[in-house]
């Protein structure tokens, strides 16, 4: 049975040709790309989406940097699409990942703990939510009944 996840290639990866044409190859060899949609976000909607976060001392830091650019969103599936896509990414922390993970794309494109290059859902259940965050449109149900 194929997962969903969301992928989200932040501002700083979207600006950088070489980055972001990396990313998309590696997302496309890696998944079924089922819709993919690039915005910019609006202050609110930014704080609504990462509202879990907003106790921690990094919030303002975050908000600011996701809403000074456009973003990419990818809703990829593969039968470990969560897991995958987490692993290719590598670790939150930048230093973390190019140290330990040089060639995962945080250590090949991160440039701080804030621009890590993308996010990516950290559960099935997050997926979901994330997924109806961005693509109310999109039927769950129509998908898994094809997949
Ligand atoms: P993301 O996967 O989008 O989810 C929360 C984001 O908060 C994370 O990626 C980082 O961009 C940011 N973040 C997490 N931890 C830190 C930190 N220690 N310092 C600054 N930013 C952070």
């Amino acid at each position: 049975k194929l997962q969903l996840s969301l992928a989200i290639i932040k501002p700083h990866a979207v600006k950088n040709p070489v980055a972001l044409s990396y990313i998309r190859n590696v997302i496309k060899n890696s998944f079924i790309v089922v819709k993919t949609r690039r915005i910019c976000l609006e202050k609110e909607t930014a704080e609504d989406f990462y509202k879990e976060h907003i106790q921690k001392f990094f919030f303002n830091r975050l908000i600011t940097f996701m809403t000074s650019g456009s973003i990419d969103l990818h809703i990829i599936s593969h039968t470990n699409a969560v897991k995958l896509w987490r692993k290719m990414l590598g670790p939150t922390k930048v230093y973390k990942a190019q140290f330990e993970e040089p060639n995962c794309l945080r250590g090949m494109f991160g440039i701080s703990d804030t621009r890590n290059v993308a996010h990516g859902s950290d559960s099935v259940t997050s997926a979901e939510r994330e997924i109806k965050f961005f693509f109310p449109e999109f039927s769950f149900y129509d998908w898994h009944t094809h997949d």
